[in-house]
């Protein structure tokens, strides 16, 4: 990437920066994120040089000791600690006051001097993250970099969070990330002033979290495959202190996620009594949403959640223990009869009742250690819960109206928004993620409406999600190239990145307050924060300013773009650009639009997808969803079979419709018998199209669907050849007809 200096404002510095021969690797002044509740800039610049001092009030030694390691790293310098906060040339104090809000801070750079006032440690620490922000982007780099001119624009920020609870939670249970990684997430969040950590620890595919008293849930539920491949993983206690500890400097809480009556297969593994019926099954080695719950009606399952949650409690500080609970399928609580004997003596209506039942036995259970339970929305929906607790909102936000107004608080994370596990776009090319509702892109994410916040609101704040059943085990969806090799950890900073920083604000900042060109426009400038942090985020493709009509029927784009200082390439002729296309430099004509597409080039290994219009495929609106197409190139002549995918398509179960409709050609395409596979589980087979194979209809095959499984990948294979040549081009849609 390469740097500008572009700002009148800064050109005295520049002709400085080039007599003393360092690199004019500037911050672009103020694009933070996210953006404070007030700014004063005032004039010249705070440089900073191996001279200068961190004094810190006796409080702050931790958040002292952290901007010094942050500032070595990059810069070279051990700077001088002093345990006072007077006379220093960086000070770090606390507001003994208290006037403003939990977290607040106020940051004043001056030519001499930077001071950070914080209303609590929370606060200090963010001061800080603005304050690096305010640095040339290589600042968060773990390399020195002599060539850099370490200055920061003076000026005066007042700022506070909106609301208290800005969280991201982390599945690793279905698939292991290590305390390494955990722990440059929590990095990564601390950045962005999010401060809760949701630990999805436990799922049907793993159970992550070292408990002493049943050791087979890590000897046993951490673990999938045979023994010369073992996959998975767990935390030991130590490690999860030493998370806790970690996160703790960075203002970040850890909220265990300790998950039943569902998703808890791992442990039903390792204890086949957890469950109603009892069977012993096996670890699963690929994505699997079980029905076994485990069983509200046996005295020994309670004391094991009891004990469970001792052990957990002990270990994690935070006040809030987090209980899962979401995607209980009830069957199995239908039919047990220890679990019906529950229904009759607490006088429940129906089995799903009992998930409410359970919710107040463990929320009981934890207020008696001062703590409240956490969980997915069903604790609330599903029975009534007594006790307060708080709800995490993904599918209804409305529901959060129902439970704040019965005495529980709230947690937004719709899913429509803040599920990161959703890719960004549907440009073909793009990282495959969950597929069960369209992408999510930085702008959807950052335009979720949330009512403003008030001390007396119940919505205490705001969630993202990233989910790794697309990852699990490692299984190979897709190989990119910059990704590595397929390493799940780089797609999970992908799905995360940029999306994070757009949460950041609307957690952060009152809704009045959120414009998006603008925060576009300050993102821009944050990709070199994120390289310098090695972070693999998704690059945005460049932002289209204006497409205008010209008086010969062509378009004319003009372009901005989306990472500050990256090139633009470009091709007019359909094709995908190569960071060797033409460079973009003025605006470009084309007859076409779908002929047009342009990339953002961060660096040569790193470059986005291009601008993409999807094509307009309105007229087949009766045929259902467009799955795939067919082309010359890609049709054999003979005794051939096609297989595609086509997730998202299979929507749930019922009654479906796929149609090949021949659009172009003067071959047509013989088609004979097809089957829909679930991953590689045959479902359905259909020897014959129920309509005739003719050159200009439609040929349409019928079949029903009835083990759906959400997140599971769905296939069709047909027989399908070109007849007398490849010459021929169409479009597949599914349609589903009837449940
Ligand atoms: C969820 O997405 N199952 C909470
Ligand atoms: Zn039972």
């Amino acid at each position: 990437m390469k740097r500008f200096i572009t700002s009148p404002k800064k050109s005295w510095t520049a002709i400085l920066v080039v007599i003393c021969g360092l690199s004019t690797a500037w911050a672009s002044e103020l694009d933070l994120i996210p953006k404070p509740l007030r700014v004063e800039e005032s004039s010249g610049h705070f440089l900073l040089t191996s001279q200068a001092t961190i004094g810190y009030d006796a409080a702050l030694e931790e958040q002292a000791k952290y901007l010094q390691q942050i500032l070595s790293q990059s810069t070279g310098w051990d700077l001088a600690l002093k345990a006072d906060a007077r006379k220093t040339t960086i000070r770090l104090e606390l507001n003994p006051d208290k006037t403003g809000k939990p977290e607040g801070y106020r940051l004043t750079v001056t030519p001499k001097t930077v001071t950070v006032t914080g209303e609590d440690k929370g606060g200090v620490f963010y001061g800080i993250q603005t304050l690096l922000q305010l640095f040339p982007a290589e600042i968060y780099g773990d390399r020195r970099r002599p060539d850099v001119e370490w200055a920061a624009p003076a000026v005066t920020i007042h700022d506070a969070p909106n609301r208290p609870w800005r969280g991201m939670m982390l599945d690793v249970a279905r698939y292991f990330y290590d305390k390494e990684f955990v722990k440059k997430y929590i990095d990564m969040m601390a950045m962005y002033k999010l401060n809760k950590l949701q630990l999805h620890l436990i799922d049907d595919s793993g159970w992550r979290l070292e408990i002493k008293k049943y050791p087979r849930l890590t000897e046993v539920g951490a673990w999938a495959g045979p023994d010369h491949k073992r996959l998975g993983g767990y935390y030991t206690q130590e490690d999860i202190k030493e998370l806790i500890e970690y996160a703790q400097v960075r203002n970040v809480e850890i909220i265990p996620e300790i998950e039943f009556p569902a998703h808890i297969l791992s442990a039903i593994v390792a204890y086949p009594w957890l469950s109603c019926t009892g069977l012993q099954h096996e670890m699963p080695t690929q994505h699997f949403i079980s029905k076994d719950l485990l069983c509200v009606g046996k005295e020994s399952s309670i004391r094991f959640l009891s004990d469970i949650l001792d052990e957990t409690v002990a270990l994690f500080p935070s006040p809030y223990i987090n209980i899962g609970g979401d995607e209980a399928v009830y069957t199995r609580w239908e039919s047990c009869p220890h679990c019906q004997a529950v229904v009759k003596r607490e006088g429940l209506e129906k089995a799903s009742d009992l998930q409410g039942y359970l919710t107040n036995v463990v929320a009981e259970m934890m207020r008696k250690k001062n703590r409240t339970v956490v969980g997915w929305e069903e604790i609330l929906l599903r029975g009534k819960v007594n006790t307060p607790v708080v709800g995490v909102f993904w599918h209804n936000v409305a529901d959060t109206i129902e439970a704040t107004r019965t005495g529980h608080r709230a947690i937004l994370t719709p899913a429509t928004h803040m599920y990161f596990d959703f890719p960004e776009s549907s440009t073909p090319g793009e990282v495959k993620g969950a597929t069960w509702m369209p992408p999510i892109s930085v702008e959807k994410c950052y335009g979720m409406e949330i009512n403003d916040y008030s001390p007396e609101s119940t919505v205490i704040g705001v969630q993202g999600c990233f989910w790794s059943d697309q990852f699990i085990h490692g299984t190979v969806l897709q190989e990119i190239d910059y990704l590595d090799e397929n390493r799940s950890e780089n797609y999970a900073e992908y799905f995360t990145f940029p999306r994070l920083l757009a949460l950041s604000e609307v957690a952060w900042c009152p809704q009045a307050a959120r414009n998006y060109s603008d925060f576009s426009h300050r993102l821009s400038h944050h990709f070199a924060r994120l390289d310098a942090k090695g972070c693999h985020y998704r690059v945005p493709e460049p932002h289209i300013e204006k497409m205008e009509a010209t008086t010969d029927g062509s378009l004319k784009f003009t372009l901005q773009p989306a990472v500050a200082h990256a090139d633009i390439r470009y091709t007019t002729d359909g094709s995908y650009p190569t960071i060797h296309s033409p460079l973009y430099t003025a605006p470009v004509t084309v007859s076409d639009k779908s002929d047009f597409k342009a990339i953002t080039v961060a660096t040569d290994r790193h470059y986005s997808l291009p601008i993409y219009f999807a094509p307009d495929y309105s007229a087949y609106a009766a045929y259902g969803k467009f799955t795939t197409e067919w082309k010359p190139l890609t049709v054999q002549t003979q005794n051939a079979s096609w297989r595609f995918e086509c997730t998202g398509k299979i929507s749930g179960n019922g009654n479906y419709a796929i149609s090949f409709i021949p659009t172009k050609g003067n071959n047509s395409l013989h088609l004979g018998k097809l089957k829909l596979y679930k991953r590689d589980e045959l479902l359905a087979e259909v020897s014959e199209p129920a309509a005739a194979d003719s050159d200009t209809t439609a040929t349409v095959y019928r079949f029903r669907v009835d083990e759906f499984e959400a997140g599971t990948p769905f296939f069709i294979e047909v027989e399908a050849w070109g007849k007398g040549g490849n010459d021929t081009s169409g479009l597949v849609f599914i349609l589903k007809e009837s449940e």
